[in-house]
């Protein structure tokens, strides 16, 4: 695990964005900065972190630690769904198919949590009992680990904007995806959520919910953007899950939960200009990121040398040169 002391020297550094110069049409996502070259997608992984869908600041390595997290996830489930990624020329950069996506996030839930305005907890709290028009018995407690795992599908939102809930009713009855599509998607999502959750439960992690998106490329379900990363997904400590559910205590996470309620406690929930993240906090940030890549991987984060830019450029411009198959 890098020391506080090295991720303190880089903060001056962060990789906050990247324009390559050979090339133009760049798209920005909250995250990510995109080049469209022909077929292909290049997907730059940034250092930006974003909660309550917004930028929120840079974290020293986040974008490696993304970028080769979902390389990982990748490799580990090619046998279920084929994905997008045809290269890494660099530990920021996937080279990815440009695909038509799905306008759906499927989202695979294991537990009875969430706090923001689609989770299933919001809505069983509420007194809700058909909850993305699934049913749900009455007495269940919050974090309460699901009979199986769910599908809460919701519309991919417009910049600014926020998700919404769907059902699969409303998915098919709209014709926003086709029926036979929807049933391998749901397949998919499901197989991976399973290869997910056991690969992480050998690490002592438990795969509490997670986000994918689906592309049709040439007619076949493709597997697109992220997989299992800690922007993507929620993850608990096994450890102690149990016996802390049991005394009525949140689980002990190791995703951005922390980095909402370090806001939430400065008064912030979303409106208005959010507070500055402090150094503290974003060493902290980055040491979790770097931790969760470490046992998820089971091998150590090579930290690559900051500042980063000019390496990123070189790689692209060496990639660019090879002939393209
Ligand atoms: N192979 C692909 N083909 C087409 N689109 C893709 C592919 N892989 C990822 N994407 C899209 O590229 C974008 C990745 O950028 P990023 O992760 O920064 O976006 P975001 O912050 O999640 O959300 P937003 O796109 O709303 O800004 C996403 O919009 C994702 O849907
Ligand atoms: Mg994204």
């Amino acid at each position: 695990m890098l020391t506080e002391q090295t991720i303190r020297k880089t903060l001056k550094f962060v990789l906050k964005k990247v324009d390559l110069p050979s090339l133009k049409s760049k798209e920005q996502g909250k995250v990510r900065d995109i080049y469209r070259v022909g077929q292909r997608r290049i997907l730059i992984t940034t250092d930006r972190i974003s909660a309550f869908d917004r930028v929120l600041g840079y974290i020293p390595f986040k974008g490696q630690v993304l970028n080769e997290l979902s390389a990982f996830w990748f490799d580990k489930t090619r046998d279920i769904v084929t994905n997008h990624a045809l290269a890494f020329p660099d530990s920021n950069v996937t080279v990815a198919i440009e695909a038509q996506a799905y306008p759906v996030e499927m989202v695979v839930r294991g537990y009875l949590s969430g706090v923001t305005s689609t989770s299933i907890w919001k809505a069983y709290e509420n007194g809700e009992r058909i909850i993305y028009g699934i049913k749900f018995p009455d007495g269940m407690k919050k974090n309460q680990k699901l009979p199986h795992p769910i599908i809460t599908p919701t519309t991919k939102a417009e910049h600014g904007q926020h998700d919404r809930k769907l059902t699969e009713k409303e998915i098919l009855a709209k014709k926003i995806i086709k029926a036979k599509d929807w049933k391998q998607m749901k397949q998919a999502a499901l197989a991976l959520f399973e290869r997910g959750s056991k690969i992480c439960s050998r690490a002592g992690i438990i795969l509490v919910d997670t986000k994918y998106e689906f592309a049709d490329y040439k007619g076949k379900l493709m597997l697109i953007d992220e997989i299992h990363t800690p922007d993507s997904s929620r993850f608990w400590k096994k450890e102690t899950y149990l016996k802390r559910l049991k005394e009525g205590q949140e689980p002990e996470n190791f995703d951005k939960e922390f980095l909402r309620l370090w806001y939430a406690h400065k008064g912030y929930i979303g409106d208005g200009e959010p507070p500055k993240m402090t150094e503290d906090l974003i060493v902290k940030t980055a040491r979790r990121y770097i931790a969760i890549f470490e046992m998820i991987t089971g091998k150590k984060f090579i930290a690559r040398k900051y500042p980063v830019l000019e390496e990123i450029n070189k790689n692209m411009e060496k990639y660019f040169r090879l002939p393209y198959k």
